[in-house]
């Protein structure tokens, strides 16, 4: 990078606040997705000011800039890609101010999920979208991407949440969106246009983030199925109760396989399963608890486990967040790789998305395990592959691309919870084909030098296969 370029950044942000060291610009090219590019300079800043300056020595420069939360994106969308700059956002980490009579806190873009929570949480609320990377994943990411996971379909994803926000906008200007207030008929919603965005219009600074009550109790039932269609059943039936259910997990034979394997069979031999949970008050936990099983029951559940114990229920959960890392122990240099990773369908289409993927696998010869949040309709597919074949990687490729085609026929859309990136880009433009114009206008008012995030979203062109963080020679 520019060394006068480098002298002006480092009169911003201290010599702290860099970094153009060759290691640290290689681990800041990844995030959890298959893609790496490195960028030329790492900054962390520390206030919204110090990130307004650097945007405008960025755009008289012309030179791209990427947001970084937490790098646990699937899909490549912190991966800077034409290098640059990478705006780590993680010494952004105070939460600013908890307001339990308005229901709102306002917490910096680098303030970890979990971390809001346990603030929050001390006064009886919560902020559920529960990503699965809860642990470490930021608040800016997260908005971001309009992340979410197992309890969306009770509480909804994180756009939900959002009443407001800071953003810098690519020319340095910073400006205050949203308000502190529950409603707001203000006109255009321009922080809800930032949800979403994937850093390619703004850089969020501050979030002000609506909060829910946290329940008082939770139980949840384990109902395995001899098919996916009986699992899916249960699904749709339970909602039909109605009955909405915190969390709703579905896992297929593979997935099942996968984790028995890694870890010492926490999970029933059978062909499919959900786990439900139910929270609320607890005599609501216990009605509820009983109808899941007459449901699940009634469907044709070879087996159904209801339990409070917390224990139990922990062992289920850590079985269920593991399938995308057990998956790669099932076959010695094979990977677990994020390529079609979290479609989303109408939910009583669920079992002919699972069907339609399980055959999609045979059919080009890849392992494929799918499970997801079957409640909201969300699935997620990971492929086995070995990543230094070329050969698996283009069966990768067309078995995803007839995965995402699947999944809009059935009326579904290629991301429900992380986003576009660069692995869903061009499915994304198929999808999204009546409202592109106005997505590249709204890019091109908002970033003329194109200088946020460049080449992503409705800017990739053609295959997914490039800038791989596997030493595939074809594709690196
Ligand atoms: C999950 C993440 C990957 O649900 O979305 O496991
Ligand atoms: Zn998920």
């Amino acid at each position: 990078m520019d060394k006068g370029i480098v002298e002006k950044i480092e009169r911003i942000v201290g010599k702290e606040g860099y970094s153009t060291d060759i290691a640290d610009r290689y681990a800041y090219g990844f995030d959890a997705s298959i893609f790496h590019n490195s960028p030329d300079i790492v900054i962390q800043p520390r206030t919204t000011e110090q990130v307004s300056e650097i945007m405008k020595i960025a755009d008289a420069g012309k030179i791209p800039v990427v947001p970084r939360g937490a790098g646990t994106g699937l899909c490549g969308s912190a991966v800077p890609i034409k290098g640059g700059i990478v705006l780590d956002m993680s010494r952004m980490d105070k939460i600013k101010e908890i307001s339990v009579g308005d229901m709102w806190c306002i917490v910096e873009a680098g303030c970890v999920y979990n971390d809001v929570n346990a603030a929050i949480g001390k006064y009886g609320f919560q902020f559920p979208p529960s990503p699965g990377s809860a642990e470490a994943a930021q608040i800016g990411g997260m908005v971001a991407l309009n992340a979410s996971g197992m309890k969306a379909v009770k509480y909804g994803a994180t756009r939900d949440f959002v009443l407001g926000l800071t953003f810098v906008k690519a020319n340095g200007d910073i400006v205050h969106s949203g308000t502190k207030t529950i409603k707001d008929s203000s006109g255009y919603q321009l922080a809800r246009l930032l949800v979403g965005s994937e850093g390619t219009l703004g850089v969020i600074t501050e979030v002000i983030l609506k909060m829910t009550t946290k329940p008082k109790a939770a139980a949840s039932v384990l109902a395995a199925f001899d098919s996916p269609e009986d699992a899916g059943r249960c699904v749709s039936a339970l909602i039909a109760k109605p009955l909405i259910p915190a969390a709703c997990e579905l896992m297929d034979r593979v997935s099942i396989e996968a984790v028995n394997t890694a870890l010492k069979n926490p999970l029933p031999d059978c062909q499919a399963l959900c786990i439900i949970e139910v929270d609320g008050e607890p005599e609501i936990v216990d009605k509820e608890l009983k109808v899941v099983e007459e449901v699940a029951k009634s469907v044709g559940a070879t087996q159904v486990t209801a339990t409070h114990d917390k224990a139990l229920i922990a062992k289920w959960s850590n079985a269920r967040s593991s399938v995308m890392v057990a998956l790669s122990s099932l076959k010695p240099g094979y990977s677990s790789v994020s390529l079609a990773d979290d479609m989303v369908v109408p939910v009583s289409k669920i079992p002919d998305a699972v069907t339609a993927y399980q055959s999609i696998a045979k059919k080009y010869d890849v392992v494929i395990a799918t499970y997801g949040h079957a409640a909201d309709g969300n699935l997620h597919t990971k492929m086995l592959l070995d990543p230094l074949s070329a050969d698996d990687w283009k069966r990768g490729e067309k078995a995803v691309s007839e995965i995402f085609d699947v999944t809009v026929a059935l009326g579904g859309s290629v991301t429900g919870e992380h986003g576009v990136g660069i692995s869903k880009a061009p499915d994304f433009q198929k999808e999204r084909r009546t409202e592109l114009e106005t997505i590249k206008a709204i890019k091109k008012a908002m970033d003329p030098n194109n200088i946020l995030n460049p080449g992503k979203l409705e800017q990739w062109e053609g295959s997914i296969l490039r800038n791989l963080r596997y030493p595939c020679k074809e594709f690196m």
